[in-house]
Formats: C-alpha cells, structure tokens, sequence
C-alpha cells in the first residue's frame, strides 16, 4: 500500500551539490550515496571524474553524455526518507542546463574547498540558488589539509555572499594536525582518525577523561576557545532562516577521509525541506500547486540527446511538482496541447536505471520522447497548469555563427531556432546585418550544438570570434528601452523570443552605459514565459 501524494512527498529530499571545480563534488557525492547506502563501493562516481576529464573527441562526448543521462539524479532511500541529488555538472561539460537543474533542486550543498573558500563557480552557482531562495548547507571540505582560518571562512561567506554562517560544528586543526570537530549542539566531540581504512572513533563529550586521548591539553584547549568565540561571534543556527535562504549551517570535514559526511547527511535529513507550493497559472489564473494535490504536475528542466546520433530520442527530465505519477499515465503539454503516455519512466538508482513505477513531487524521472517535450515544458493531466519558465542566463561565451555553403542559410535559421527553443543555446539575432550569435555558459555547449547541426540537420558550421563579450536583457517601460537601443542599435539584438538584448564589448561597457542609463535595467537573467 502505497502513502497518500501528501506523505510521500513530505519525506522526498531533492538537493544539488554546487561547487568550484575541484573543491570535491564526485568525492563528496560518492561518499554521501555510500552512507546513504546508495552504493557499495567506493569509485562508481570516480570514475566518471576522470573519464570526463580524458574527453576529447566526439565519441567520447557521446559516451559522455550517456553516461550523464544515468547519473543526472541519484536516488537513495535513508533513514525513512528518500533523497534525490541531482547532478550540476562542472568541468568542461558546465552547461545552462547547471543552472537549470538547480531550479528542480529543493536545498543545495556548497562545498568549498578549505584553502580557498569562495571561488567563481561556487559564486555563481550561488547566486542562482538565492534567485530562487534556495536553502543551502556549507560543507567546508579538505580539512585533512592545511586550511584557511576558519573564522576567515566564515567571515567570507558572510561577506561575498551575504548569507549568514551558522557553524554546528567546529574544527580542532587541520592537514596534519586536524584532530577532528566540535559538536556545538550536544557539547560532544567527534574525533578523526586519519587512517580511513579504521574509520572514525566515535564520538565522546567534551567535559571527559577520553577526549585527551584524541587530543592534547593544548589542542582542547584551543578548540574549545574557538567553539566558544564562534557561539558568540554567530547568530545560532535558525532553522527559518535557513528556509528563506539567509542562514546556512556550515559542516566542516573531508569527504576524501569520509569525516563529516556522515553529519552532512543528518544536517540534510533534519534540516533540507520537502518539496514545497510552487505557484502556477492554470487558465490565466494565479494558483498555487501543493505536493498534496491530486493531480499530477511537474516541469521538465533539461532535455538530453540520446546516445545514439542517428535517433533523435531525447530524455526530458521531469520534475514533479504533485500528485502520484503512476507509469502508463497520460500527461499533457501545457504549451503545445499535446498528449503523451509516459509508458517507460526511467528512475535513477546510483549507476542503475529503472523503470519508475510510481514518483511523486520532488521526484524526477526521465521521459524518453523523440523531441516533443522541451526544456521549460510543464506537463500534468489536466494540461491546463503552467510553471514560470525557467531562466535564461547571460551567455559567457559568445560565436558568431556560420554555414559553409551560403546556399543553406535558410535551413541554419531554422536549426538555431530549433536548438536555441530546446535550450541547448541562446540565440540572438543583432538588429543590422545578417550574423547569427550564439552564446553559451560553457565550451561543450557549442560542440554539442555543431554535432547536432551536423548530425540532424545536415549543417556544415563554423563557429567565430563574435565582436561582443556579454549580453545583457533590456528591462524597462519600452520608450526607455527605444530611447536607448536609438543610440546603439549596432549593439542590439533580440533573442529566440523577440526579448530585446544589448551585446556588449565588455563587463566595464555594461556598468558604463547603466550609469548612464539610469531608466534601462541590464538583466543578467530572464525567465522564459
Ligand atoms: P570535483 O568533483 O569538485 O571537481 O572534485 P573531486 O571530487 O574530483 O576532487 C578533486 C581532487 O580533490 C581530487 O584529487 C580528490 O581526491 C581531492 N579531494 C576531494 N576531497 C578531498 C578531501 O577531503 N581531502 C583531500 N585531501 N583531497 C580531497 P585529484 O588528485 O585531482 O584526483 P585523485 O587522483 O585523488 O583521483
């Protein structure tokens, strides 16, 4: 017998991991699905690190791709709950869809690397979580190495990022002379042990005879002081604040040496919230959907390609935001109207692929299709619910685009078009002259995108330096934005949606002419409607 939508859903936990590359995301996530009893061994993620390090021509890519599709959410039942993390890849394969998945996300983990904080990545992965007051958990990583002062740490998150740090536990040390971390809610020490293969003693108080024999008199000392200064130096953790994306508990440890992760995991099982109310139009109308309600509903956040070039079989993958999807049940688009019978679900299980049977809100399965549903698309039975779209993110990368034979530029039209609605690019087209632009938030998208120009369409292309650096969408009562595109239509362009976009030389143009421009806004995101 299965719970009712309301109950499952309360006990599903949808987290990402967003990270600097580096700072130990595949360590950390295969020692999370170990504890989480998701997985046996140790390396079943490590070695999609290295293979997508080794990447370098097409068929890699594919295989890449394939192998990104089965590990894209990791599904694991602990302690009651079910917690599905979802993959925000980095690296090379750092995409829009990184930033998309995190739309799906309920919580996110930030892992920071103990010496070097807060790095570019982790800042902008951070700021698309508080776009969306996403709650996050800080997991201060690599303290078996020589770290950064931990009061530093925390000054750093308050300051780059605004959020308040609440410590719940405090380090003794680190590298050689990490001796483990105090427990501030239960006055408890937890001792490391730098040999893994014995695991970590367990924990002891603070006020007894044994904690000296993890630690000398000088080094108790000394973490005690810190926890104390800590505690009073930090507003103590509130779990409401957390929610509403302003306070982050901060966990220190190494997931190299399996320290900490274990506390992760309860911080997350205690504290992360259940899927919540996401409001949604249906018929024009505002509504809220809640986990509970009877009717199936979600949105697809990212479509992948299939591993096999010459089949346009995409997976959609589906975020359910309520109700129980049962496989066989027939959705409907609330775009294009269309009807589909979601026949063969897949649900992921670490490195294993199953059919779903039944999912509910939080849950995310993969809809095997041939190119219907899209990125954004929202789907239930009903067909009538609309989710806010989902943003766009100023490009990092900008191409100027062309076909090698002039005779085929009608048919780059409309490929672009097509790759720019699925969100495997943007598109913009500059109001003078003929170029097609391109931008992107990392390498792979383009040759992803010139694979499939080739592949699917017969398009020979060539990617170009574009004269432009950024773009930026216009915002503002439309005489403001004409008054100012007036002034620098060889600078603007519109995007896969008519939105008006300024193409800038450089960030210093864009901080240039907002000054000037006091009434334009220059948006670094837009939702897709
Ligand atoms: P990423 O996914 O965020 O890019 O990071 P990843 O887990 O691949 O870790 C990056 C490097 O940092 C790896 O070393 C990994 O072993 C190491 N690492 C991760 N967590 C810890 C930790 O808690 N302590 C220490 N000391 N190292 C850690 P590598 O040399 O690049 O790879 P490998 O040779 O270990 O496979």
């Amino acid at each position: 017998m299965s719970n009712t939508p309301a109950a499952e859903a309360a006990r599903r936990r949808t987290f990402a991991i967003i990270s600097h590359p580096d700072a130990g995301k595949t360590t950390l996530t295969e020692n999370l699905l170990l504890a989480g009893g998701a997985i046996r061994a140790a390396g079943q993620v490590r070695a999609r690190g290295e293979n997508r390090r080794t990447r370098s021509d097409w068929m890699k890519i594919e295989r890449e791709r394939g192998i990104s599709v089965s590990a894209s959410v990791m599904t694991f039942d602990h302690d009651g709950l079910m917690f599905n993390l979802l993959d925000t890849p980095g690296h090379e394969d750092f995409s829009e869809d990184t930033y998309r998945t995190l739309t799906a996300a309920d919580a996110a983990v930030m892992v920071l690397d103990a010496a070097k904080g807060i790095e570019p990545q982790t800042l902008k992965l951070f700021e698309v979580c508080r776009l969306r007051d996403i709650p996050i958990v800080t997991f201060i990583n690599k303290m078996d190495r020589e770290a950064e002062d931990p009061f530093a740490l925390l000054d750093e998150i308050a300051s780059k990022l605004a959020l308040d740090p609440a410590p719940l536990y405090w380090p003794a040390g680190s590298g050689n002379r990490f001796k483990g971390m105090v427990d501030l809610r239960n006055e408890t020490f937890i001792p490391y042990n730098r040999n893994r293969e014995e695991g970590h003693p367990a924990p002891v108080p603070l006020q007894s005879n044994a904690i000296l024999s993890h630690l000398d008199a000088d080094e108790l000392e000394e973490a005690q002081e810190g926890a104390m200064l800590v505690q009073e130096a930090s507003r103590p953790f509130d779990p409401q604040a957390f929610l509403e994306g302003h306070m982050t508990p901060v966990i220190f440890g190494s997931a190299l040496r399996k320290f900490g992760v274990d506390e992760l995991l309860s911080v997350l099982a205690a504290f992360a919230p259940p899927p919540r109310e996401v409001e949604a139009e249906r018929g024009g109308a505002e509504t809220q959907v809640s986990p509970g309600d009877t009717e199936v509903s979600g949105f697809v956040f990212k479509v992948q390609a299939n591993m096999d070039p010459n089949h346009r079989d995409r997976i959609a993958f589906f975020r359910l935001t309520s109700g129980r999807f049962q496989r066989g049940m027939k959705l409907k688009s609330q775009g294009t109207g269309k009807q589909m019978s979601v026949n063969a679900p897949i649900m992921f299980f670490a490195s294993d692929r199953e059919l779903a049977e039944e999912a509910y809100a939080g849950d995310v399965i993969g809809i095997p299709n041939h190119g219907v549903l899209r990125v954004g698309d929202s789907l239930s039975e009903s067909g009538a619910l609309r989710f806010a779209g989902l943003p766009n993110f100023a490009p990092e990368i900008l191409r100027r685009v062309r076909v090698k034979d002039p005779l085929k530029a009608k048919h780059l039209k409309r490929a672009l078009e097509g790759l720019a609605e699925e969100g495997v690019t943007q598109l913009f087209r500059p109001t003078l002259g003929s170029d097609f632009i391109v931008g992107a938030v990392g390498q792979l998208q383009f040759e992803v995108m010139a694979d499939r120009l080739a592949g699917e369409y017969q398009l020979d292309v060539i990617f170009e330096t574009a004269p432009y650096a950024e773009a930026r969408w216009l915002g503002g009562t439309d005489a403001a934005i004409e008054t100012f595109a007036s002034t620098h239509r060889t600078a603007m362009a519109t995007d896969i949606d008519q939105s008006p976009v300024f193409l800038a030389k450089s960030a210093w143009e864009i901080s240039y002419v907002a000054e000037r421009y006091p009434d334009v806004s220059f948006q670094y995101t837009r939702e897709r409607g």
